[in-house]
């Protein structure tokens, strides 16, 4: 392959001359496809344009999005203000028409809503405020994201619709939001956006969700293992008994992007089936129904179209109700040949209720490479300013890369080529969009463009369905996503780069068409799209489970095997999961939860930094403050900045020594937050002169400070031990072995001791792994390691790594069993 010259890019002194030959090199390689293009939108003018109004509210920067210098009663005019702006906005949107039948469809027995629509076309905003009035709906609306910064900024936008301020700020609000970390809602929220994992955590509480009138799922397509988890519960609850619910109705709504909801529909079909079974045999009636297996005839053969006509299908409504239908008789008809015709089967039935809302896209270009790249930020590079100098539209630019690494690498090179554009050409602003994003600069994407300036926005797959970034023309998708997936050998999860599904192109390519035609950019040849799989693999197929199984046990599923999974992971999975959990201590002997295992549950971390925090706390470790520092290091990406050229290399090795621990990577992170935390002037320009990612640690500042809150809140922190003032000495010998103990038993599983011939082999599996060369161990011969992340490019990696004795990890693995 070759290898990215960037030291030599850089180094250059003219880059405008780079920038014209990158675009002489691109301009001749892509070649066009174009796109059938379809136009389902209810009228052809479009989406509203916005006016100038900025769609998520006006230059507002700050953590809670409400503006500054306004008094209690200018506030007041300024949000009602604001909510009649972004009236005929809402009413614009796809799903403002369906609003009746949305309503209609979740009243009576009707306890479920399928309800499928294009991403933009208004599910997430508008069916809370839909539902908010039904007589049913005396409690609040629950409604899931599968990540942070879309509940985050859904809840901002909701409440700026509804004229109100969100619920931290206002305890007269009524729109709120609860994420890991952050909660903003107030006693009167009914409307509450968060994240699956927050709701999974709140049924631990109140496992009937009883505050709850309803409960909304988005973004179910993405199948994330919490979204898994939550159908399968929410299943039990709303076709059980509700006896824990004292009367009080709980609806239920699933929401979805693609038109795939035939499953779901027999998922909960299944449900409602077998509880009418369960209720005719206690009443002694015998009478014949559907019964949940022998509905399975009905579905084979039923191949779900994956390709862009599937989007027509969601065009065409439902009928309404079934009405007349017997009890519990439910119909599945779906034309002959859905690819010749593809209407949407008709999924009815006297409890639940599927709603189609029609899409609204415009015809995008396609343009595949010619030649498959090695490089797909270099390529996306060639992209960016082959349509900045070439494309006569104006529109913004959606860059999907792999994750925070390549977002910076690429953030840093359009800027520097940025620099050496003409000045008649309009201006570039490269914006970075991944997860572990500060809110503040996530928020910055929503701002309208400067005069003269095009947006750039680069992302990692966030913004493939879960965020809309208004203003975009033109999508680049580098085909690629980093995933998680379950390395069996290894016996752990790995994040891996790999190729996207074609239903996830598909997507990306949609971004590019939300308010006009535009052109998605694919960095990879058709035959590569059209070798790609159908769609992706949900996550519980191919994570590690240990995580979804203490969910469970924590919330009283005792027999694993017999949960409503959507898709059921295979037996050797569960079965591995269980034998970890035992292994954390997380279980009794008998397979119930222990109380560790609780303990585990509560923390909003995987099992084994959970276990990593309560071995923390023991009084013997005594090291929960330092542990805490760490572990929020390992929630962000990466602190460290990636560097480009060897000179920047050799300039940070030399600014980070200081920070560098010869104990491994966890001690050299726990010394970096604390120089930095001790920083009280001047915290940023500290991050720079150490080649660090001050964003990145802002996040860590921000995560410490939540994880000293659960622990206090948990008791496994006393506040007293909370120093005041950021001075912390350089731990001793005797607390580093605590802290190296500590992260051995949570990581026990990730150990690996040195072969005569010097390389490394797990203990567990007897596999071979090499020290990142990132790593500070890099390089290092030491008897013993534990790592806390495994990465595999070309080949097995430990990374965050520290060296300990192999004595210490016989004891932890003897232990365990
Ligand atoms: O859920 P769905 O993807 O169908 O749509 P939505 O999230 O309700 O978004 C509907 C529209 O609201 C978007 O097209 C945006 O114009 C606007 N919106 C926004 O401006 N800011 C947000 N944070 C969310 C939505």
């Amino acid at each position: 392959g070759k290898k990215r010259k960037r030291g030599e890019l850089q180094s250059n002194p003219a880059p405008e001359k780079k920038a014209s030959k990158l675009l002489a090199d691109h301009a001749s390689c892509a070649k066009t496809q174009q796109n059938s293009g379809n136009i389902n939108g209810v009228s052809r003018s479009g989406p509203p344009q916005q006016n100038g109004i900025p769609r998520n509210g006006p230059g507002r920067d700050d953590k809670n999005g409400h503006g500054h210098g306004h008094g209690q009663h200018g506030q007041h005019g300024h949000l009602s203000k604001k909510r009649e702006i972004l009236l005929p906005l809402r009413k614009a949107l796809p799903i403002w028409p369906h609003a009746e039948e949305i309503k209609a469809g979740l009243r009576g027995s009707k306890d479920v809503m399928l309800l499928t629509g294009e991403t933009g076309s208004g599910k997430s905003t508008q069916v809370p405020q839909f539902l908010l009035d039904e007589p049913w709906c005396k409690g609040c609306i629950a409604i899931t994201q599968p990540r942070r910064v879309a509940a985050i900024s859904l809840a901002r936008r909701v409440a700026e619709e509804m004229g109100s301020l969100l619920g931290s700020l206002s305890p007269a609000s009524k729109v709120g939001y609860s994420v890991r970390f952050d909660n903003s809602t107030s006693p009167n929220t009914r409307i509450k956006f968060l994240t699956e994992g927050m709701l999974l955590q709140e049924m631990l509480r109140d496992p009937w969700l009883n505050q709850y009138s309803a409960v909304i799922v988005d973004e179910v397509h993405e199948r994330s293992v919490n979204v898994d988890l939550l159908l399968g519960f929410l299943r039990n609850l709303v076709t059980g008994d509700k006896k824990g619910r004292n009367g009080k109705p709980l609806k239920v709504v699933i929401m979805s992007a693609t038109a795939d909801i035939e499953s779901l529909f027999k998922f909960f079909d299944e449900g409602f089936q077998k509880s009418l079974n369960t209720c005719q045999k206690a009443k002694g009636d015998h009478t014949q129904t559907n019964g949940a297996n022998d509905s399975d005839s009905s579905w084979s053969g039923i191949a779900s179209s994956e390709d862009e006509n599937s989007k027509k299908a969601l065009t065409k409504k439902s009928k309404p109700n079934g009405v007349g239908k017997s009890n519990g008789e439910r119909s599945l008809k779906r034309k002959e040949n859905p690819s010749i015709s593809p209407e949407p089967i008709d999924l009815t039935s006297d409890f639940m209720y599927t709603c189609y809302i029609e899409g609204r896209q415009y015809p995008v270009k396609i343009m595949y490479l010619p030649e498959p790249t090695q490089d797909f930020v270099e390529a996306a590079l060639k992209s960016i300013f082959q349509i900045h100098y070439k494309e006569p539209l104006p529109g913004d630019i959606l860059v999907f890369l792999t994750g925070q690494d390549t977002v910076e690498a690429l953030e840093r090179l359009v800027n520097e080529y940025a620099l050496g554009m003409d000045t008649n050409v309009p201006k570039l602003l490269a914006l970075p969009l991944f997860a572990a994003l500060p809110q503040s600069a996530q928020q910055r994407i929503f701002h309208p463009s400067p005069p003269k300036t095009r947006k750039i926005i680069l992302s990692t797959n966030i913004a493939e369905t879960s965020v809309t970034v208004p203003g975009v023309r033109y999508v680049i998708d580098s085909g690629k996503v980093k995933i998680k997936q379950f390395r069996n050998r290894l016996g752990l999860d790995s994040l891996l780069v790999k190729p996207v599904s074609q239903s996830a192109a598909i997507q990306r390519k949609g971004r590019a068409g939300r308010e006009a035609p535009g052109v998605c950019y694919r960095l990879y040849t058709e035959k590569d799209f059209v070798g790609l799989e159908k769609r992706t693999v949900p996550e519980i197929l191919r994570c590690d489970l240990s995580g979804s199984l203490l969910t469970m046990k924590a919330r009283g599923v005792d027999d694993i095997f017999s949960f409503p999974f959507l898709d059921r992971p295979p037996r050797e999975a569960l079965e591995k999961a269980l034998l970890q959990l035992l292994q954390l201590g997380a279980l009794t002997e008998t397979g119930g939860i222990s109380e560790v295992g609780l303990q585990l549950a509560k923390l909003p971390l995987t099992p084994t930094l959970g276990r990593v925090i309560v071995e923390a706390a023991k009084p013997e470790r005594d090291c929960l403050l330092e542990i805490i520092d760490i572990i929020a290091c390992l929630s962000v990406e990466n602190i460290f900045l990636n560097l480009i050229t060897e000179e920047k290399k050799e300039a940070a090795e030399e600014a980070r020594r200081e920070l560098y621990r010869r104990e491994g990577d966890h001690m050299t992170l726990l010394t970096t937050v604390q120089a930095y935390a001790k920083e009280n002037s001047d915290r940023k320009s500290w991050a720079e002169r150490h080649f660090i990612s001050h964003r990145a640690m802002q996040n860590v500042m921000d995560i410490r400070k939540q994880l000293r809150q659960q622990c206090t809140h948990l008791k496994l922190l006393h506040p007293s031990k909370i120093p005041l003032k950021e001075s912390p000495a350089a731990p001793s010998e005797a607390q580093t072995n605590a802290i190296l103990h500590s992260l051995l038993r949570g990581f026990a599983a990730n150990t690996a001791r040195l072969m005569p011939d010097g390389s490394y082999r797990t203990m567990l599996g007897n596999q071979t792994v090499a020290i990142h060369p990132a790593s500070v161990m890099f390089g290092r011969k030491v008897e013993a390691i534990v790592f806390s992340e495994f990465v595999f490019t070309n080949k097995s990696y430990a990374r965050g790594v520290s060296g300990v004795q192999l004595g210490w990890v016989g004891d932890v693995l003897g232990s365990m069993g």
